[in-house]
């Protein structure tokens, strides 16, 4: 996790590393820090907690400087301690770390045996220091971050500011993101192109192995040979402003209002002419036809995605599918036919996330066809995927996802009827009706949006209670799952998603008036059971609040309060537009108990340690 970011080029760069690094920030944020190079000398400030801690300290910064990293950390080795925030300095440089030294115990232990001074319990001192003492053998940093490199197990990517070098940066990359930005005589980088996006939409995104030197007026590259190439320079989509809040209180609340844009932007960008395009799906890209079995895998919110998916997968495609979570997967021996008959399919919003990546190596070395769902373009997983399909949903800052599973449900949904039409195994009228329902869908959430200020009364009632319990049938059983989720890591309130036939196997002991039950019950195939099963918990004098239709008199009847939220016959359409019930409410009830809703305790957003 962590993120980085780096500026160089005519402009005082404080200001543009400090911005650059709020706009990292959702990858770490319990200690931060900033080094500048000016007049031959590094300038340090760095700080404990958020990054705007370090507000008092920059202001002592060399205020000229026009060359600066900075680094916003997610802790993995020592406590988000001030000694402990990047850069880390050894003799003559500074340095920044995105990643884990998986050999750093020997490295450390190597270095103290030759009088090496430790200031921090990072594994990124280790490689400052390595550096710094190769620097004594070599005046060339390339060709001492090169050997440096070979000794580093693990992934990273890192920066470098050596003081007797005025005008360059020195960065590379090994399985952690690192891209770069290019402007007119100046020049970027950072972990995502966010970092930038606001100066430049070129963007050079490194590969595993790369390492630069990063001038004002251009960059030179060296792959993992070590022979200098020329970058492939990528314009990039994301336009200034995308990942800014727009004056919503939070990064959250704003992604919840953008889904109806978000399908919006999917259906332009992969329905022409009313037909599905089989190629802005990715499906030429994967052999169909040989498929046998499909896995799923994907992590936390993704997870629910794919999990949603196999609701709609196996039926259409005829196929088994296997939905599981990346963290398991990596580590089981799990079936695969061979020959490219088993399709692995990747679900991941940042296309970083450590385990979902390592199922995709895997599965890949293992012959098997690698299909992902990602939303960033060139992230790792979209690399190694032999066909991919980029999500609409344009930066997602929050650290609770919202626009982007409302996205991979999507992305997966129209990829599996794209899909399901080459097989044949869709009659065109379904797929003409599923397509007509969704050119409505963005107005239904619009609608369900509108919800929002009954919510807010809700939350205001609620948000006191310790526990909570999410049910629902058939796909709002994931939207359960989704909300127990949302809830728990936005509002640290302690929360369960059930389906809601597995209540009186356990969990129906947990009932009574203390406990909010929100049962998701949306007028679908699952209608009378789930209100049988709301019924069993009034009976035991349970609270029920209801997500589904305010004009299903039943449900009003058994239920405390019902919040609105459109009734439509596509069974998928009607998960997403159930979603956004339980995305207010757990945000709303998160704001009245005054957490840090877009940076929750203990989370980041990209989870690229295991
Ligand atoms: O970037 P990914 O989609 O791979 O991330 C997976 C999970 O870490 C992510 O969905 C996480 O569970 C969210 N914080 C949930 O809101």
């Amino acid at each position: 996790m962590c993120g980085i970011v780096g500026y160089i080029g005519h402009r005082p760069c404080i200001q543009i590393v400090f911005d650059g690094l709020k706009k990292m920030e959702y990858r770490g944020y319990d200690s931060a820090g900033i080094a500048v190079l000016d007049n031959g000398q590094i300038a340090l400030s760095k700080e404990s907690g958020k990054i705007d801690n370090l507000k008092p300290s920059i202001a002592k910064l060399p205020q000229g400087a026009t060359v600066g990293i900075g680094h916003t950390r997610w802790a993995t080795h020592g406590l988000p301690t001030r000694e402990n925030a990047h850069p880390h300095e050894a003799e003559h440089l500074a340095l920044i770390h995105n990643g884990i030294i998986e050999n750093y115990k020997e490295l450390k232990l190597e270095l103290i045996n030759q009088g090496i001074h430790f200031r921090s319990e990072t594994d990124t001192e280790v490689i400052a220091h390595l550096v710094s003492l190769e620097l004594k053998r070599t005046p060339k940093p390339i060709e001492a971050l090169q050997k440096v490199i070979k000794r580093l197990e693990g992934a990273f990517s890192v920066a470098f500011i050596v003081d007797s070098i005025p005008d360059q940066i020195f960065v590379a990359k090994q399985g952690s993101p690192l891209v770069i930005g290019l402007g007119d005589k100046e020049v970027f980088f950072g972990s995502d192109i966010t970092a930038f996006v606001n100066y430049t939409q070129k963007a050079i995104f490194l590969q595993d192995g790369d390492i630069a030197m990063v001038k004002a007026d251009g960059i030179t590259l060296w792959d993992k040979t070590g022979k200098e190439f020329t970058p492939k320079i990528t314009h990039v989509q994301w336009s200034p402003g995308s990942a800014d809040k727009q004056g919503f209180r939070h990064y959250m609340l704003k992604e919840i209002h953008e889904q109806p844009r978000v399908v919006s932007a999917t259906t332009q960008a992969l329905v022409k002419d009313n037909k599905l395009d089989p190629t802005a799906l990715g499906l030429d890209k994967i052999d169909l036809k040989k498929i046998k079995s499909v896995h799923i895998v994907a992590c936390g919110t993704a997870y629910y995605a794919g999990m949603l998916a196999k609701y709609f997968m196996e039926p259409l495609l005829g196929l088994s599918v296997n939905v599981e979570l990346a963290s398991e997967f990596r580590y089981r021996d799990p079936f695969f036919f061979p020959n490219g008959e088993t399709l692995l399919m990747a679900i991941s919003q940042s296309g970083e996330t450590a385990d979902t990546l390592a199922c995709v190596k895997h599965a890949k070395d293992k012959g098997c066809q690698i299909f992902s769902i990602c939303n960033v373009a060139y992230s790792s997983i979209h690399r190694e995927s032999h066909g991919s399909l980029l999500m609409f949903a344009g930066p997602e800052i929050g650290v609770a996802s919202t626009k982007a599973f409302t996205s991979q449900v999507l992305c997966a949904y129209l990829w599996t009827l794209g899909a399901a039409q080459q097989l044949g195994r869709v009659p065109t009228v379904e797929l003409d009706a599923a397509l007509q329902d969704l050119k409505t869908l963005p107005l239904y959430l619009d609608q369900a949006l509108n919800a929002e200020e009954s919510i807010i009364e809700l939350a205001s009632k609620l948000y006191q209670y310790p526990n909570f319990l999410f049910i629902g049938r058939g796909m709002s059983s994931v939207i359960a799952l989704e909300g127990a989720l949302k809830l728990k890591e936005i509002s640290y309130i302690h929360a369960e998603g059930y389906a809601a036939g597995e209540l009186k196997h356990g969990p129906i002991a947990l009932v009574d008036k203390q406990i909010p039950i929100v049962a998701i019950a949306p007028h679908d195939r699952y209608y009378e059971k789930t209100l049988s099963n709301v019924e069993e918990i009034c009976a035991r004098e349970g609270q029920v609040y209801g997500i589904g239709d305010d004009k299903d008199q039943r449900l009003k009847e058994i239920c405390v309060q019902v919040i609105p939220c459109p009734s439509v016959k596509n069974p998928v359409f009607q998960a997403i537009l159930s979603t956004v019930g339980v995305q207010f409410l757990a945000y709303h009830i998160a704001v009245k108990r005054g957490t840090d809703v877009d940076q929750p305790r203990n989370l980041a957003k990209s989870v690229t340690v295991e």
